[in-house]
């Protein structure tokens, strides 16, 4: 999705940190990038297509300025072309203005400014604001009323920021779509995501909804709806600026899928007591619900189908539905308690879910990566997973996260009997998940089955959500069609699309009658010559039937799935990586999806 960066104060350097901050955003998704460079007066550097491109534009035609914002644009109004990329401008030149979300009104703005005599030169629907901010300007008013008198006129998402020529300083604001503030000694930043300026501040200031603020070099001010000052909490980043680069690794999906012990160990540190069995949550207090609701997305929504499973195993009635389709779902019940499970804390389908839910009067938690994000700041409680920042689009590491956050969450929340296994399962999981990665033949499977012409994953019970997992990171990343099954349901249907060009992933692991029942699926693919690749940990006669056996170590039945999963993500990286694909930027695909 569209991202923002800004900053004041970085004399003869601006361009370089607009730029260094545009690349840090790639991973979100983009068609096209920009800047605006701003002092006595306002330039504009925009181009189509990757970064590449507006860095190429710019040694051509070097720009400068004290004050400077850019932005990566991914299409929502027009096409992906020059004059759609931001920042867009007014009809004087002087107001310079980009823009995350969408201004839902903004036909009959337009339409009302063109007959006013403004020109437009884009089919976006920023462009209003630009426009909206010169007729305020021209009116009289100072820079910042101009951008709040433009807001009044919005409807919809925005994280907007703008600068005026003449006034060395940014002026933003925010609503729906999240933007963060940069302090440092000298200059002050702003981005829609920390890792556009973490390579020069760690410390932050989170803008809520409402909000607007100007940034000078040296000064900083939030203003709420009305004008009045808003007295903002600065805080502190947590993780280095080094998480946010590939640090030898081929991509960023490999780094992450590697960060996964440790990434296992931040989520448990300080949070569990393996010798009375006892986990303590900092912030949750008592939730103790009697139904639990999911609410979640793609690779989160897998997270949470596995959430619900563990809550329904200690007798407490769970659902989960899909974010975007919570509108169907029954009304939260009683002390129901209804969970997001959002990586980014500002996925669009999820947000409006849980604004639903509350609206429906339930309590809402967040399972969530980010610190200030949209979720955690509207949620009444919140449970960081810990992963530390994922760029690769693809969900690789937090989704480990979220499986052990939510089993410390049913943990704490809906005991039953002694949890002192299961907990130890989950300290010995990182060193487990670091043996796999250290001994995993998954690069061979890559090779032996790049050509297939699709992959289907079956497990039943936690493998089921695994099963789906596997799919989806298959096909984000390979582009090859790739379907997850409940393996019961294989031969209801599926099974007419299984041929000998169709490798089949098995999870089986345990020896009950979960993974006796699979080891039978597995037959009945087998006797149809798929190829059979079986993710086990030995404890049934699976290899029997298997043309491939990828290990994982034995462990509780509450550790498996992360285990399992980890062999998945290396298959899946090597297939595209063979495959030649664009493994951390998928085609289509963006890390926060901030659209519904
Ligand atoms: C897949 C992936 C997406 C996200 C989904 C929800 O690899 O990353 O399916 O899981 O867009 O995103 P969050 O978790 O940020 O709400």
């Amino acid at each position: 999705m569209c991202g923002i960066i800004g900053c004041v104060g970085r004399d003869g350097e601006t361009l370089d940190v607009l730029v260094h901050g545009l690349s840090k955003l790639e991973y979100r998704g983009y068609d096209s990038a920009g800047v605006a460079l701003g002092g006595n007066g306002v330039s504009v550097t925009k181009r189509s297509g990757r970064i590449e491109r507006l860095r190429d534009a710019l040694e051509d035609d070097p720009v400068e300025g004290s004050v400077g914002i850019g932005h990566t644009r991914w299409s929502t109004h027009g096409p992906p072309t020059d004059a759609n990329a931001h920042p867009h401008r007014d009809c004087t030149g002087d107001v310079a203005v980009v823009h995350n979300g969408i201004i839902e009104n903004y036909q009959s703005i337009r339409d009302e400014l063109v007959a006013a005599g403004h020109d437009f030169a884009s089919d976006t629907d920023t462009e209003v604001v630009p426009h909206l901010v010169e007729a305020a300007l021209a009116d009289g008013a100072d820079p910042e009323s101009a951008l709040r008198q433009a807001v009044d006129r919005l409807e919809g998402s925005f994280a907007i920021a703008a600068i005026v020529a003449g006034t060395a300083a940014v002026f933003v604001a925010r609503n729906d779509s999240p933007l963060v503030l940069g302090l440092d000694d000298d200059a002050t930043y702003l981005a829609s995501d920390v890792p556009a300026f973490r390579d020069y501040t760690d410390r932050v200031v989170y803008l809520a909804d409402g909000e607007f603020a100007r940034l000078d070099a040296d000064d900083w001010t939030v203003t709420d709806e009305t004008g009045q000052r808003v007295q903002k909490e600065v805080d502190t980043v947590s993780w280095d600026a080094e998480e946010t680069g590939k640090s030898g690794y081929d991509h960023f999906m490999l780094k992450e899928i590697h960060e996964q012990p440790r990434a296992l160990r931040q989520c448990l540190r300080g949070r569990v007591d393996e010798l009375s069995g006892s986990v303590d949550i900092e912030d949750l207090g008592d939730l103790s619900p009697t139904g639990v609701q999911f609410v979640a997305c793609g690779t989160s929504y897998h997270a949470a189908l596995y959430g619900a499973q563990l809550y329904r195993q200690a007798g407490i009635p769970a659902q989960t539905f899909l974010a975007s389709e919570y509108a169907t779902a029954p009304p939260p019940i009683g002390d129901a308690l209804v969970v997001g499970v959002t990586q980014s804390g500002e996925t669009a389908d999820t947000l409006s879910a849980l604004r639903e839910a509350r609206h429906r009067g339930a309590r809402t938690l967040a399972v969530t990566n980010t610190v200030g994000s949209t979720a955690a700041r509207e949620c009444d409680h919140t449970l960081y997973i810990r992963a530390g920042p994922e760029i690769g689009v693809a969900a690789s590491k937090t989704f480990a996260s979220q499986l052990s956050a939510l089993n410390l969450l049913a943990l704490g929340t809906a005991p039953v009997g002694d949890a002192r296994e299961a907990i130890a399962a989950l300290r010995d999981l990182p060193g487990q998940v670091q043996e796999l990665l250290d001994e995993s033949r998954a690069q061979e499977v890559a090779q032996l089955y790049q050509d297939a012409g699709a992959y289907f994953f079956i497990g039943r019970g936690h493998q089921h959500p695994v099963a789906l997992e596997g799919a989806l990171k298959m096909k984000e990343i390979t582009y090859k069609h790739a379907e997850g099954f409940a393996a019961g349901e294989l031969k209801h249907g599926p099974l007419a699309l299984v041929t000998e060009n169709t490798p089949v992933f098995a999870m089986v692991v345990g020896d009950g009658e979960q993974a006796r029942k699979t080891v039978g699926n597995v037959k009945e693919v087998e006797a149809r010559d798929a190829p059979v690749v079986a993710v086990t940990d030995g404890q049934t006669d699976v290899d029997r039937y298997a043309d491939y056996v990828l290990d994982v170590p034995e462990t509780h039945p509450c550790a498996s799935a992360v285990l399992a999963n980890v062999q998945l993500q290396l298959v899946s990286y090597h297939t595209a990586k063979l495959l030649g694909r664009s493994i951390d930027k998928p085609r289509n695909l963006a890390k926060s999806v901030t659209v519904e």
